[in-house]
C-alpha cells in the first residue's frame, strides 16, 4: 500500500504510527499537495494523507486511513476499541487532537504570510480553539490511558505543536498532559516518526 505524506504533516504521522503498531509495511511517498496539481488525481481534497489500497481504491482523511489499517487482519494490538465508552472514548481524544491540528496547521500558514495580511482577529481564534483544548486534553488525563487511536492522536498533536509552536510552551500549566507525553513520546514508533521539515 502507499501512503501519499508529507514528513512533517501530523494527520500522516498519526498514521505512520499506526502502521508500524500493527506491523504494516507501507510504501510512503513523500508529497507537497499544495505545489502538486496532479495530485488531485489521487485525492481530490488535495490533502494529505492518502492511502492507495493494492486494488487502486483511494483512502483519506487520516481518521479513515488509520481505522482501515486497524481493522485490517494485522498481527499488533487492536488500536481502535470495538465498541461501547471505549471506543467513542478514544475517538472523541482523535477528534480533540485532530481539532488542535485543524487550528495550528491554517495558523501556520496565515503566519507565514507577509505581516500586512495576516489577520490578527483569526490567528487569535486558532490560538484560543487549541489552548482551549490543550487545557481540556488537562483536566481528562486520567483518560489518556492505554495505547489506541485516541493517545496516538494526542500525541501526534502536541508533538507538532513542538516542531512548529516551541514559543506556545504548551505544557505551561499543563502539567499533568506533559507528564503523559514525555513518557508516551518515548514509544518506538513515535519516536520513528518525529516531524521533520
Ligand atoms: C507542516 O509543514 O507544518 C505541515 C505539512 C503538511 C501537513 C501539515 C503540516
Amino acid at each position: 500500500m502507499k501512503l501519499y505524506h508529507s514528513p512533517a504533516s501530523p494527520y500522516a504521522r498519526k498514521v505512520r504510527v499506526v502502521a508500524q503498531e500493527c506491523g504494516i509495511a507501507l510504501n510512503l511517498v513523500p508529497t507537497d499537495p499544495r505545489g502538486d496539481a496532479a495530485y488531485g488525481k489521487v485525492n481530490p481534497l488535495q490533502r494529505i494523507p492518502a492511502l492507495v489500497l493494492d486494488d487502486g481504491e483511494v483512502l483519506f482523511d487520516s481518521p479513515v486511513i488509520a481505522e482501515y489499517l486497524d481493522a485490517t487482519d494485522h498481527p499488533g494490538p487492536k488500536l481502535f476499541p470495538a465498541s461501547g465508552p471505549a471506543r467513542f472514548g478514544a475517538l472523541k481524544l482523535q477528534a480533540m487532537a485532530d481539532g488542535i491540528l485543524d487550528a495550528a496547521v491554517p495558523r501556520r500558514q496565515e503566519s507565514l504570510r507577509p505581516a500586512a495580511l495576516q489577520s490578527e482577529a483569526q490567528l487569535g481564534l486558532y490560538k484560543r480553539s487549541m489552548s482551549q483544548t490543550l487545557d481540556a486534553l488537562e483536566t481528562m488525563a486520567d483518560k489518556l490511558e492505554g495505547f489506541n487511536i485516541g493517545t496516538i492522536a494526542v500525541a501526534c498533536a502536541v508533538g507538532y505543536l513542538d516542531f512548529r509552536f516551541p514559543d506556545d510552551a504548551w505544557r505551561q500549566g499543563r502539567p499533568k498532559l506533559a507528564a503523559w507525553f514525555e513518557t508516551f513520546a518515548k514509544r518506538p514508533s513515535l519516536a520513528a516518526t518525529a516531524p521533520s521539515a
